[in-house]
């Protein structure tokens, strides 16, 4: 902030990645880089000073001058062109290292080993005395709930997963402290909303997790955390998806660092999280390898999408992605449960895509996958195991990373198997039958 010889009654402030808000009363304007700063005055009106802002500040208030454009403009100001691309959907999977650094860029305070998300800062204080959360979404969105709950219980935050069009109609029992966390990428999704709707009346913190700027959901929650990922015109979600991951880390680790979680770790996480995008890089690279095992596997109608821990959540998303645009049956599962009914259904025209990271339950997948291959069925496998997986049929490898962010990347070959099965099949991606991109009713 600076001032002009000349003008003693004006402050010009400018904003670069800072945090600068303005407070005022009837007596005073106030500017200040903590919110606390603003407790002993009765403020009435107030305006946190956004990235790339300037402002003028007098007794009378402030005016902003270079308004940058709102992250609604910019988001639909943005052409989204299909360039070289087949597809959108192609596009949105090739896309996702850059859109992955979008999402968290200029998003840290390392120092701290925190993340920096202005949309929830104002609810800090709240959120800490939070003992329960509840994700609630639906699709894809869900999926990300599901993640949500497994990484913030593994940061020791109670929380679990919802889908929307269930929560209305199956009694849930949720105490008034509690938070919600609506995920969605259009932010209109109907169901999602209608359970907005009901928990307002409630009275819970609700939150939001989206992608489209100024949409329902958007305007509707408390406050929340816009994923950056730029226009889907898939209507398989992709790049949302793996944003919205990359959202709930933040988000997870911004509240664990409230609780227990010290600052080694949390810098540990943002440095694992800064390497995604050239991790997601090199999976893509391999993308002429999973076509060629698209075509191979085209024969198969039936498909089984297993994992474990984190990976069932992966699984699920595969198998929805299959599902989605290539319209064969698809059924993802968690890799344990296998023996407790679904392995009735293997034989050799079923393929069962497993999705098992060398992590500390790896040798347990490794039984399952035995348990499949001794009845004949076939394993495509997905890993980060360097040798591959010797029961298997064929193994896509991915790069290594914590394991509670692989999910991040072993959706990626998940993505591409299912957009090269769609083609191999004549299907168009980008416009699959009876879906819809947004589903605005209920
Ligand atoms: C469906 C879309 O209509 O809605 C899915 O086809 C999506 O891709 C789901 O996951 C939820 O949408 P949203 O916008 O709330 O994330």
């Amino acid at each position: 902030m600076v001032m002009k010889i000349d003008e003693p009654d004006k402050l010009i402030a400018a904003n670069k990645g800072g945090t600068i808000i303005f407070g005022q009363n009837n007596d005073c304007v106030i500017a200040a880089s903590d919110p606390a700063a603003f407790e002993p005055f009765a403020i009435k009106k107030k305006r946190i000073l956004g990235d790339n802002e300037i402002a003028v500040i007098s007794a009378e208030g402030w005016e902003i001058f270079k308004e940058a454009k709102t992250e609604e403009e910019d988001f639909f100001s943005a052409k989204s062109d299909i360039g070289d691309f087949l597809f959108f959907m192609e596009k949105e999977i090739f896309e996702q290292p850059k859109i992955f650094s979008n999402t968290i860029a200029g998003r840290f305070i390392f120092e701290q080993g925190l993340p920096r998300l202005d949309g929830i800062e104002d609810f800090a204080r709240e959120l800490r005395n939070v003992k329960n959360f509840h994700f609630v979404g639906c699709g894809t969105a869900y999926n990300a709930c599901r993640y949500a709950a497994l990484l913030f219980n593994r940061f020791g935050i109670a929380a679990r997963a919802w889908i929307a069009s269930e929560f209305c109609y199956s009694h849930p029992v949720f105490d008034p402290t509690d938070a919600f966390v609506f995920i969605s990428q259009s932010g209109e999704t109907a169901d999602t909303i209608e359970v907005i709707n009901e928990i307002k009346i409630k009275g819970n913190i609700c939150l939001g997790i989206v992608n489209v700027p100024g949409s329902r959901i958007w305007r509707e929650t408390d406050a929340g955390i816009g994923i950056r990922a730029g226009k889907e015109k898939g209507v398989a979600s992709t790049k949302a998806f793996t944003s919205q991951l990359a959202t709930i880390v933040m988000l997870a680790v911004f509240l664990a660092r409230q609780r227990k979680m010290t600052i080694d770790t949390g810098q540990r996480i943002i440095n694992e999280l800064k390497k995604i995008p050239d991790k997601i890089e090199i999976i893509l690279r391999d993308a002429d390898r999973i076509k060629e095992l698209a075509k191979k596997y085209a024969c198969f109608r039936n498909y089984y999408f297993l994992g474990r821990y984190f990976h069932s959540v992966t699984a699920d998303e595969g198998s929805l992605k299959l599902k989605e645009i290539s319209y064969v049956h698809a059924e993802g599962y968690p890799l344990g449960e296998m023996k407790h009914g679904p392995l009735a259904l293997i034989e050799p025209d079923f393929c069962s895509v497993v999705i098992i990271p060398d992590d500390p339950i790896f040798k347990k997948g490794i039984v399952n996958i035995h348990e499949i291959k001794g009845r004949n069925g076939t394993v495509l496998a997905i890993t980060d195991k360097k040798k591959g997986i010797s029961p298997a049929d064929d193994t896509i490898n991915i790069p290594t990373t914590i394991d509670y962010l692989s999910p991040i990347l072993t959706t990626i070959p998940t993505q591409l198997f299912a957009y090269y099965m769609a083609l191999e099949f004549g299907c168009n991606p980008d416009k699959p039958r009876n879906l819809a991109k947004t589903v605005t009713v209920n």
